[in-house]
C-alpha cells in the first residue's frame, strides 16, 4: 500500500497520468491537486483495464510514479479496492476506484450517479430506493440535495461556509437551539453568495425537523472544550445533545449519512450511532481528517516540505491515543523519515496530538473551528462526489485490524452512501499495536457512558 500525495501528482504532471496501486490511499490534497493539473489517476497498471483509462488519457504517454518502497509499486492486480473479506463483510462486491473526473469536480456541474456505482447490490448502507431522491439526483443548476449543519458555533459555522461556497447542494441548512444564531449565520453566508460565486441556498432554523429531510448532517451541536478540559469531561453534557440529535435526524432524515463532529469524538460517534439506529455505514466521525492535516502542518514546519506534499494518516483517537503510522507516511513522494530525522518527526506526532489542548490554551474560550469545520465540510464532499476516496475517520471496526465493535480512527473509503469499507494498510507492530489500544480505551470509555 501506498499513500499517494500531492508532490506524486506534482512530478507526474508533465505526463497527465498517475497509475496508482489498487490498495494504494490517494490523499484528498492529491486528487484535489490531479483536478487543478488535469491530471488523471488511474487505479491499476499502465496496461490496466480500458474502464479506468479515459480516451483523451489512453493516447498520452504514460508515467508511474516512484513509489517510496518497491513493494508497493503500482501493479497489475485486478481493481480491488478493499480486501474481499472486508467487502464480503459490508455485503457489497468489490468495485473499482474510479478515477478523479474533471466533471465531477466543476463547480456546478451535475453529480451523476455514476454507471459503476448505480448497483451495489447488498450494500448496507444503501437503503432500497434511496437513490432516486438523494444526492445522486441530478438537478437542474447542477446542485443536489440537502445538507443540514445541526450546531452553528464556531465549526457548524465553518463548515456551512465551506458547503456553501463547494456550490454543490441544492441547499445548506444551519440547526441550532438559538435560532437566531442560524438565522443570522446563515442571512450572512448568503450575503457572501457573489463573493464566492455560490447559488446554493442557506437557511438557519432552530430545529432539525424545520430543516427538512437531509442527505448529509453534520452534528457539530454540543459544548467546546475550555482550558483545562479533557475531551472526556465533556462527555455526560454532549452525548444528552447528541443522542437527542441523532434520534431526531433518524425520524426526519432515515435515509441521511451523519457525519460527527461533537467531542468526544469518538465515543459521540457510537452514541449517535446506536441512538440514530442507522447502519454504521451512514454514521461516521471526523478526527482523523483534521488530525492527519495537522501533522502535514507541522511536519511542515519540521522541514518535510510542503504540508499538501506530505502524506500520512491519523488514527486510533482523537485525543491521546491518536496514532501516526510514521512507517507509511510520506513528504514529496518519499519516506518521511529520508526528510525529517526521527526525534522531530515524534516531536510532530505529540505536537498533532496536542494540538486541539493548545489551539484552546490560546484561545482561552472555546476551541479550534477552522481546520475541523474544513475537514468536516470536506468528508461530506468527498462523499457526494463519491470517488471512492479513502479518509481517516471514526468507523465502526468489524474485524480488520483485529478490532472489533468499536468506533476508532481507521482508513475508510468513502462513497455518496457513507463508508464503504474499512481499508487495512500495512503497519509495523508497535503502530499495530497502538491502534488496538486505542479501541480498547474508547471501549472502556464507552463502558463508563453506558
Ligand atoms: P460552539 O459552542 O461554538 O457551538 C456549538 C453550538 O451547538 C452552539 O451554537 C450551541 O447553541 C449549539 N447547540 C447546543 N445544543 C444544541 C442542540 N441540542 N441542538 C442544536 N444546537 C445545539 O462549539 P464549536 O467550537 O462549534 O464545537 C462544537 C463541538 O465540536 C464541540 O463538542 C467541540 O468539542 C467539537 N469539536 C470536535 C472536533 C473534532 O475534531 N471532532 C474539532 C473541534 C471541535
Ligand atoms: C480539537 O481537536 C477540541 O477536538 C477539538 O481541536
Amino acid at each position: 500500500m501506498t499513500v499517494w500525495g500531492a508532490a506524486a501528482v506534482d512530478e507526474a504532471a508533465g505526463a497527465g497520468v498517475v497509475h496508482v496501486g489498487t490498495r494504494d490511499v490517494v490523499t484528498p490534497l492529491a486528487r484535489e491537486r490531479a483536478r487543478e493539473l488535469g491530471v488523471e489517476i488511474v487505479v491499476g497498471s499502465p496496461a490496466g483495464p480500458p474502464a479506468a483509462t479515459s480516451a483523451t488519457t489512453a493516447a498520452r504517454p504514460t508515467v508511474v510514479v516512484p513509489a517510496p518502497a518497491p513493494t508497493a509499486a503500482p501493479t497489475a492486480a485486478p481493481l480491488s479496492p478493499a480486501p474481499a473479506a472486508l467487502s464480503a463483510a459490508l455485503g457489497s462486491a468489490p468495485r473499482p476506484v474510479r478515477p478523479p473526473s474533471g466533471a465531477l469536480y466543476r463547480r456546478g456541474a451535475p453529480i451523476g450517479r455514476s454507471p459503476a456505482r448505480s448497483h451495489t447490490p447488498g450494500h448496507a448502507a444503501s437503503a432500497p430506493g434511496a437513490a432516486p431522491t438523494g444526492p445522486g439526483r441530478a438537478a437542474a443548476g447542477g446542485r443536489v440535495g440537502r445538507v443540514v449543519v445541526v450546531g452553528a458555533g464556531n465549526v457548524g459555522m465553518i463548515a456551512a461556509m465551506r458547503l456553501a461556497d463547494a456550490d454543490t447542494f441544492d441547499e445548506v441548512v444551519l440547526v441550532d437551539i438559538d435560532e437566531g444564531r442560524a438565522a443570522g449565520i446563515a442571512l450572512d453566508l448568503t450575503h457572501t453568495a457573489a463573493l464566492s460565486g455560490f447559488t446554493t441556498r442557506v437557511r438557519g432554523v432552530g430545529t432539525v425537523e424545520e430543516a427538512g429531510r437531509a442527505d448529509y448532517v453534520v452534528l457539530t451541536a454540543g459544548k467546546p472544550r475550555t482550558p483545562g478540559m479533557s475531551r472526556s469531561d465533556l462527555i455526560a453534557t454532549n452525548a444528552a445533545i447528541v443522542g437527542d440529535v441523532a434520534s431526531r435526524v433518524a425520524r426526519t432524515s432515515p435515509d441521511a449519512v451523519i457525519v460527527v463532529v461533537t467531542n468526544p469524538l469518538d465515543e459521540m460517534t457510537q452514541h449517535a450511532w446506536t441512538s440514530s439506529g442507522f447502519p454504521s455505514q451512514r454514521v461516521v466521525g471526523m478526527a482523523g481528517v483534521l488530525d492527519t492535516a495537522r501533522f502535514q502542518a507541522l511536519a511542515s514546519l519540521a522541514g518535510a516540505g510542503p504540508a499538501d506534499g506530505v502524506a500520512a494518516l491519523a488514527l486510533g483517537s482523537h485525543g491521546e491515543e491518536m496514532v501516526i503510522p510514521l512507517s507509511q507516511a510520506t513528504a514529496g513522494g518519499r519516506p518521511i523519515l529520508e526528510r525529517v530525522g526521527p526525534a522531530d518527526l515524534d516531536a510532530a506526532v505529540d505536537r498533532a496530538r496536542g494540538s486541539g489542548a493548545e489551539v484552546v490554551g490560546l484561545l482561552r474560550s472555546g476551541s479550534a473551528f477552522m481546520a475541523p469545520g474544513m475537514s468536516a465540510a470536506r468528508m461530506v464532499l468527498a462523499m457526494v462526489a463519491d470517488r471512492g476516496e479513502v479518509m481517516p475517520a471514526a468507523v465502526l471496526a468489524d474485524g480488520s485490524y483485529d478490532i472489533r465493535d468499536v468506533y476508532v480512527g481507521l482508513p475508510a473509503r468513502l462513497g455518496r452512501r457513507g463508508v464503504e469499507g474499512i481499508v487495512e494498510i500495512d503497519l509495523r507492530p508497535a503502530e499495530l499495536a497502538a491502534l488496538r489500544d486505542a479501541a480498547a480505551r474508547i471501549g472502556e470509555r464507552l463502558g463508563a457512558l453506558a
